[in-house]
């Protein structure tokens, strides 16, 4: 039920639709205006003007550049920093963005983009309320010179569904921002991605006829992603009713996240809130998330996310993982939930893995956390596998240093409150229970905890107890061996 898209299958799309949407945009320029593409990422490259080395501005299909010093089109601009900022503000109104939910202003918005990436200084680009602007399936691409200041204050939409899609565009993503250094998204307006149509398609989990699911290519775009970026924030936004995915994050560093609001059907299928694989220094703060699939996901090669203050639920929790998925390598380390509530989940926090992968998951903090009603509150499971047909295998990735503080609530009682589902060839080690209290949701049966190979201590008493967590360590793993050894 939950796919994931597999990176490597995903960055071909990424460089076909690339090559895709820069196809459109050419025709906003004239070529000579673009400096020479990076040998190995020329197709990524060439999408949008990066600001060096200098190039000569393109003719302006619409006359009204802003000019500086233009007063903010709207009283809802925040300018940050110094009175100075303001002059650079990029409305998209003057690049002949209609704002009418039915015209196509990409183009507009592309155009507010690469001369906002030209300044020197702090640049805005501006997207104004009152306004809600349909944008086809676009790419932002860095590197900028300025610091980007985003201001979303009306409604970004996509085209309706799949039907109104264009064909020759990829249908797995829709916002994608590309090598962007430095960028603050903000603003109290709103990304919509109208997903409802995708949700229907046959092909999603029980939406066939009479309840069937049918086969087929089922893409659906991830409403925004953000690619090989650093130094992002984003804050404020409401993001909703996305195809798939809300928020993505692929190979970035330093993200800061507070504040969002993220909203889509409990039984929207796969509309994962925000999802960071191979990104470092993430931190994820009073978020809200309403949704499908996961609250939070953590892929491969993430390390030092910090979420505080999140509300989940209805979700599928915070889930790190699924990891090793086709023998694959995952590292994770340092990750940290503090001050959350999950409600009306399928799980709570989530550690899964595939059998067959390596690497390792180390040094997890899940503290001061609210379960209301939750299936699986606290779970790993190493023999994830979302066929029927996974065969047991020997190798995994390795599991240590979780620890789980002060988490307090209820438990639907169709599974146990805490699962540690561990490998046979690589045990769990150093899990760590304090102040845990889990009490049924319905009736006053509580259930037992389940351990299989869970090395580890409990630092206070829990409720329901466990007595399944084994001491020590496993015999079968060397010490000092694991951690490190792949990652
Ligand atoms: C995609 O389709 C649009 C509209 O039919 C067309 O203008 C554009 O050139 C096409 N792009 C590619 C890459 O085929
Ligand atoms: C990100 O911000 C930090 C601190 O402001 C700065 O030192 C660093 O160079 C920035 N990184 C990039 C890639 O711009
Ligand atoms: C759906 O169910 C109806 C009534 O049971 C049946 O007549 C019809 O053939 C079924 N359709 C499919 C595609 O299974
Ligand atoms: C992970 O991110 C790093 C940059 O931080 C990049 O060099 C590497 O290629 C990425 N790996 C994958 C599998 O995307
Ligand atoms: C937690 O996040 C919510 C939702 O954004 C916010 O209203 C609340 O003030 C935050 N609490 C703290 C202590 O920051
Ligand atoms: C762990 O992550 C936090 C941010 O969440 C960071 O401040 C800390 O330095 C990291 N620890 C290590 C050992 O990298
Ligand atoms: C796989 O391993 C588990 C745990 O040891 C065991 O319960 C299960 O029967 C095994 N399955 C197969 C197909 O060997
Ligand atoms: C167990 O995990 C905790 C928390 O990450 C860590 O501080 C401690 O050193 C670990 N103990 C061992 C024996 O590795």
């Amino acid at each position: 039920m939950d796919f994931k898209v597999f990176l490597p299958v995903f960055y071909v799309f990424f460089l076909f639709s690339a090559y895709s949407v820069d196809s459109r945009i050419l025709s906003n320029y004239s070529k000579e205006a673009r400096p020479k593409p990076e040998p190995h990422l020329s197709l990524i490259s060439q999408i949008s003007l990066p600001p060096s080395p200098a190039p000569a501005r393109a003719p302006e299909p619409f006359a009204s550049a802003p000019a500086p010093n233009s007063p903010a089109p709207s009283p809802s601009v925040v300018s940050s920093g110094d009175s100075s900022d303001s002059a650079h503000i990029f409305n998209v109104l003057s690049y002949g963005a209609v704002g009418d939910g039915v015209t196509d202003d990409a183009p507009a918005f592309k155009m507010a983009w690469d001369d906002a990436c030209h300044v020197d200084d702090t640049a805005t680009i501006l997207v104004p309320n009152r306004y809600t602007f349909l944008i086809q399936s676009s790419i932002f691409t860095g590197p900028c010179k300025s610091n980007l200041v985003f201001q979303i204050e009306g409604t970004i939409i996509p085209p309706d569904g799949p039907d109104s899609w264009p064909k020759n565009f990829s249908k797995r993503q829709w916002l994608v921002f590309y090598r962007i250094n430095g960028m603050l998204m903000q603003g109290g307006g709103m990304i919509d991605g109208r997903g409802e149509k995708w949700w229907n398609l046959p092909c999603k989990p029980h939406k066939g006829q009479n309840g069937t699911t049918l086969p087929g290519p089922c893409d659906s775009p991830t409403a925004m992603r953000f690619f090989w970026s650093s130094n992002l924030t984003l804050q404020g936004l409401r993001v909703r009713n996305s195809p798939q995915m809300h928020i993505r994050f692929d190979s970035c560093h330093n993200i800061y996240i507070d504040s969002l609001h993220i909203k889509a059907p409990s039984l929207s299928p796969n509309t994962d809130g925000i999802h960071v694989e191979n990104s470092t220094d993430v931190k994820i703060y009073n978020t809200v998330v309403y949704n499908g699939d996961d609250c939070v996901s953590i892929g491969a090669g993430t390390h030092n996310v910090d979420i505080k203050n999140i509300t989940c639920g209805p979700s599928h929790g915070i889930s790190i993982g699924s990891l090793g998925m086709h023998n694959s390598k995952a590292c994770v380390s340092n990750i940290t939930v503090t001050d959350s509530v999950i409600r009306h989940s399928d799980n709570g926090v989530r550690i899964k893995t595939w059998q067959g992968g390596f690497g390792s998951v180390s040094k997890v903090t899940f503290s001061n956390i609210v379960m209301d009603t939750v299936r699986n509150p606290i779970i790993i499971d190493q023999y994830y596998c979302d066929t029927k047909g996974c065969k047991n295998q020997t190798s995994a990735v390795y599991i240590s240093d979780v620890i789980y503080a002060n988490i307090k609530g209820t438990y639907d009682v169709r599974s146990p409150p805490m699962h540690l589902a561990c490998s046979d060839s690589s045990p769990c080690t150093n899990i760590t229970m304090s102040e845990v209290e889990l009490y049924p949701a319905q009736g006053v049966k509580f259930l037992d905890a389940f351990c299989w190979k869970a090395y580890g201590a409990l630092k206070t008493l829990t409720i329901p107890p466990v007595y399944c967590l084994l001491e020590g360590i496993p015999d079968s793993l060397a010490p000092n061996d694991g951690v490190n050894q792949y990652c």
